[in-house]
């Protein structure tokens, strides 16, 4: 429902069973009943009021990733949002403080989002302390796109040629349940997940909108896919098979922040968790019939693909992608008031390990930086293993990469996720000119998230 400026939604997280692989029922965790959950359409300038109801046995708490959110409905790890059947507390997993200081709602509560922002993909997921990732991985999260004029008034694809591409790996048990062991302190692979879970939960099952590996018919057309990595621990780099015979196979238009100043020409994209991409494919440089394979280069066997487009005629396509698609405005470094560095770093500790900024597992009181609003600060991130660094509220400009301000094109625009390379110094410009409170920044690698690797920033 709607009222003035303010669009009102209901969701209801339970417990349900989905058809995610052919004839398989699995339990999982939902947003109103599915997998992933509701996709949310919004307009910039128009609140967004998200009631909320949870019918999980467990605690939730809901963050908008990409959104700028006040603090009281950013999705504070601690903000619990209790279960409506009650819930008591249970021992946490990594140590890393957890208190039921913050506990703010039982049963239902608001979240309100007020779309101040850009035209953008974003997404939603919960956050809930050291259990982020079993939570995503069961299906807490969803599409949330932020529409506004500026993007309105181009000549992009639109509608049926608008495609979210949500993708998200798992792994599944034989009877068809959702696997996520705990992840096992001592490092020993754990069965049933590719890879080691300590470097991050990756499953053999690749999902696209919650599909494995599935097919859509495009019309001879372009298109605009909307490229969002949901996995909680895999990277991608995408790139299409067979290539287009003339034009790069992708023009991306937009990044996590929205649309780009121009367009960039590229044949793969890569995508580490929470980064989202806009492309537009034109499928009418294809022969009619053509299968063409959105594949992942970083993968081998089953995750070496991810979806695939069967094109159809050619089709009437009024479309084109503009040389200027927007004004983006670069922060300036020589207004950085401080840079500060962060050093991302595995320890073992007792036994076992225990993932820090800067020296420090995440706790609720410690506070790693403290910001004055309306400045800019460079920060600049290390580590010698990969790890997506990912601010709360402020959106942010890569600046350098290992001391190069030669980056990426992936990294052109506005961003509020980035790759970390190992060894590879990552700088960024962050301008903290939106809400005042606590928020945190983290790895988005969620297992070593919830194994403490977030920190809080303060604005003031
Ligand atoms: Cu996508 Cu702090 O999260
Ligand atoms: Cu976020
Ligand atoms: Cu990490």
């Amino acid at each position: 429902s709607s009222d003035g400026t303010t669009d009102y939604f209901d969701v209801r997280a339970y417990t349900t069973r989905a058809e995610i692989l052919p004839g398989v029922q699995t339990e999982i965790f939902s947003y109103n009943g599915t997998f992933p959950g509701p996709t949310f359409s919004v307009r910039k300038g128009r609140t967004a009021v998200v009631r909320t109801r949870n019918d999980l046995p467990v605690p939730l708490v809901t963050h908008l990733h990409g959104g700028k959110t006040p603090e009281a409905s950013d999705g504070y790890p601690t903000d619990l949002l209790l279960p409506t059947s009650g819930w008591t507390a249970a021992a946490h997993q990594h140590g890393s403080g957890l208190t039921m200081e913050g506990v703010t709602a039982e049963g239902t509560r608001s979240y309100t989002y007020p779309n101040a922002q850009r035209a953008a993909t974003l997404w939603y997921h919960d956050h809930r302390m050291d259990f982020t990732g079993p939570q995503v991985w069961r299906g807490l999260a969803g599409l949330y796109l932020v529409h506004d004029d500026e993007e309105d008034a181009l000549p992009l694809p639109k509608g049926d040629r608008d495609v979210p591409v949500m993708i998200m790996d798992r792994a599944f048990n034989s009877d068809g349940s959702l696997a996520y062991p705990s992840i096992d302190p001592t490092l020993k692979t754990t069965p049933g997940v590719t890879g080691d879970a300590h470097n991050g939960m990756t499953g053999d099952v690749i999902l696209v909108n919650g599909v494995p590996w599935p097919k859509l018919e495009v019309q001879g057309a372009r298109y605009r896919l909307r490229l969002v990595n949901g996995s909680n621990a895999r990277r991608y780099r995408v790139k299409l098979d067979p290539e287009p015979d003339a034009g790069e196979p992708f023009t991306l238009i937009g990044s996590d922040g929205g649309l780009l100043a121009r367009p960039q020409l590229m044949d793969s994209l890569y995508m580490v968790p929470g980064e989202r991409f806009d492309v537009v494919v034109d499928f009418g440089a294809y022969a009619p019939g053509t299968k063409v394979t959105l594949k992942n280069s970083l993968g081998d066997g089953s995750t070496a693909e991810l979806m695939q487009f069967v094109v159809g005629a050619k089709a009437a396509d009024d479309t084109s992608i503009p040389s200027t698609l927007s004004t983006v405005e670069r922060l300036d470094p020589a207004k950085a008031v401080r840079t500060r560095s962060f050093t991302l770093a595995r320890a073992r500790e007792d036994g076992h390990y225990v993932y820090k900024i800067n020296g420090n597992p995440f706790s609720t009181d410690r506070i790693w930086a403290d910001v004055k609003r309306g400045e800019t600060e460079i920060w600049e991130f290390t580590s010698t293993t990969h790890h997506p660094i990912h601010l709360h509220l402020s959106p942010f400009q890569v600046y350098k990469r290992g001391g190069s301000t030669t980056v990426n094109p992936e990294d052109v625009g506005w961003k509020d996720t980035a790759r970390m390379m190992p060894n590879e110094k990552l700088s960024l410009l962050v301008r903290f000119d939106d809400h005042t409170g606590k928020f945190v920044f983290h790895c988005h690698n969620l297992e070593h998230e919830d194994m403490a690797m977030m920190a809080n920033f303060r604005v003031s």
